[in-house]
């Protein structure tokens, strides 16, 4: 019989488990390799901005209540999605989101873009009651938020935090921040979160 390149290889399951990491990696090196050589991974973004405090504070809101579970924040580069909810994502745009929220799985709409789609009205009758909104809506309710006061006890540590993971907060930001939160609720809180969003693309086109 004919000598099979092909049986010989198959019917070695270590020296083809070899062969099949040594192509896969080619596949894998083409891409990784070239980023330690680009001196900018990250193409800059003019209209990026650190949160203020209060969309920091909402931003933390968002993930307490799990709204990642139902929600994405991540338009892919397709008609469908352009279409839908804008220019797509840009990596400069979660630069500063420590964690980054592009979540995996839309139940409800993408909100990557949702600043400035509503007026701040809305979205405080949207929270008390989505069904008044949008009646086949099956997001749940948030009643809690208009009355529970924003606990802003923490949020100079939460802008440390930040400023040791890359986010310019100055000493002054910092030293405002109890101020700029006082007095609020968790409603004005993730309002201001959720208005802030995509806000980066839009200041660029403007
Ligand atoms: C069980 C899934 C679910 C959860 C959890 C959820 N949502 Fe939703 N959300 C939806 C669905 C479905 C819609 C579309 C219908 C509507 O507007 O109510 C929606 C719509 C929205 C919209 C309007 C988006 C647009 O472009 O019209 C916003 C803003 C929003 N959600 C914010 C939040 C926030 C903030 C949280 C967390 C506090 C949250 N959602 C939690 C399912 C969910």
């Amino acid at each position: 019989m004919k000598f099979n390149r092909h049986q010989f290889v198959e019917q070695r399951a270590a020296l083809m488990g070899i062969l099949v990491t040594i192509v896969v990696s080619i596949g894998g090196l083409a891409e990784i390799v070239p980023l330690y050589f680009l001196k900018d991974t990250i193409p800059p973004l003019e209209g990026v901005k650190p949160y203020t405090p209060l969309e920091l504070e909402g931003r933390d809101i968002y993930i307490r209540e799990g709204c990642y579970n139902c929600h994405s924040q991540m338009i892919r580069p397709f008609r469908a999605e352009t279409e839908r909810y804008g220019p797509y994502s840009k990596p400069a745009e979660s630069m500063y989101d420590h964690p980054f929220q592009w979540g995996s799985k839309r139940t409800g709409p993408d909100l990557a873009r949702v600043g400035g789609k509503y007026s701040d009205s809305w979205h405080v009758q949207h929270f008390r009651d989505p069904r008044s909104m949008v009646p086949e809506s099956v997001m749940p309710r948030y009643p809690w938020f208009e009355k529970t006061p924003l606990d802003n006890s923490k949020i100079q540590d939460k802008m440390r935090a930040m400023k040791m993971l890359g986010v310019p907060y100055t000493e002054a930001d910092i030293f405002r921040a109890p101020r700029e939160t006082a007095n609020k609720t968790e409603l004005d809180a993730i309002i201001a979160y959720l208005q802030s969003l995509g806000k980066a693309v839009k200041r660029e086109e403007e």
